[in-house]
């Protein structure tokens, strides 16, 4: 159910044709107002698309799909979003989305124009209890996974059933280059702690300084309320299937899923490859 991109492992949904996905990413010409919003999967990352559309559009709201509006780099070969999937003919500025690695992710020649990235990294343990909801969702239309709960997260960390390799090593390739001037690290953690300061922080790094005002109304329609009141535009289509992006929100759900023992192994292997790295997360609020 994975091709091999570029070593990244992509779901074949999403990259039907392997190598026609590898020729897009290498030969993507960046533009330096193209902004991509970069995540391991299930970190926030709708969240972050919505929240710099409402920024490049001054707090407007839309009903509009998010993939529509953001579009997702990898889905671009993917014949299952149709007609907006030429990214080369979007206009400027480019808003869109992403999974891969530092590594790979498109960045122009080196003395042509810097793009901007912002990455959003979330604790995993709630990444691992988010990713087991989501593909036991599209495991009902044949592309996720139908196993139980308990075998998922080791799965998870040695990334066999799921896509985009492993979390420490994309979390760590991107967190390498956290003080990059074209790269802005956020966390999850921090957007549910505060997000006007986030949005603030984020529409100064895009050069759109934006009024309290305007900071407000997209913190209000950002909010985990403020998106759920129309989830139509947050579904993911596959085929004649449709599965929704926003679950819970909350940070510390992995209290209801994860045993002492599981707690313990997550965190000899997947917690003690972040040591001394100065990357850390809350894991309740
Ligand atoms: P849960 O499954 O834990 O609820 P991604 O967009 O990277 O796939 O991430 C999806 C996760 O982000 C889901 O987590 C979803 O509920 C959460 N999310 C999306 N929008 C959010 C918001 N406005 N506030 C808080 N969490 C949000």
């Amino acid at each position: 159910k994975y091709f091999d991109v570029l070593g990244m492992k992509i779901p074949v949904f999403v990259a039907p044709n392997p190598k026609l996905l590898s020729d897009v990413i290498s030969n993507f010409q960046t533009r330096a107002e193209d902004v991509f919003v970069v995540t391991y999967p299930k970190s926030g990352t709708i969240w972050m698309q919505e929240t710099i559309w409402q920024i490049y559009n001054n707090g407007e709201n839309t009903s509009k799909n998010i993939f529509e509006r953001v579009p997702f780099l990898e889905f671009s070969t993917s014949p299952i979003l149709g007609e907006f999937a030429d990214i080369a003919k979007v206009p400027s500025p480019r808003l869109m989305k992403s999974h891969l690695s530092y590594s790979i992710i498109p960045k122009g020649s080196s003395d042509g124009a810097k793009c901007k990235y912002i990455y959003i990294a979330r604790n995993p343990k709630d990444v691992a209890v988010s990713y087991f909801h989501f593909t036991v969702s599209l495991a009902s239309f044949g592309n996720g996974y139908n196993g139980p709960w308990e075998i998922f997260p080791m799965l998870y960390c040695i990334s066999l059933t799921v896509g985009w390799n492993k979390w420490n090593d994309h979390v760590l390739g991107w967190w390498k280059h956290k003080d990059d001037p074209n790269v802005l690290f956020l966390k999850y953690e921090d957007l549910k702690k505060d997000l006007p300061s986030q949005v603030r922080l984020t529409a100064n790094f895009l050069n759109k300084p934006l009024s309290e005002d305007i900071i407000n109304r997209i913190t209000e329609q950002c909010s985990f309320n403020g998106m759920t009141k129309d989830l139509s535009r947050y579904m993911v289509h596959v085929n004649e299937s449709q599965t929704s992006i926003l679950r819970k929100g909350v940070v510390g759900d992995w209290k209801n899923s994860f045993t002492p023992e599981l707690n313990e192994r997550f965190e000899k292997e997947v917690l003690s490859k972040i040591e001394g790295t100065r990357l850390e997360f809350d894991f309740e609020l």
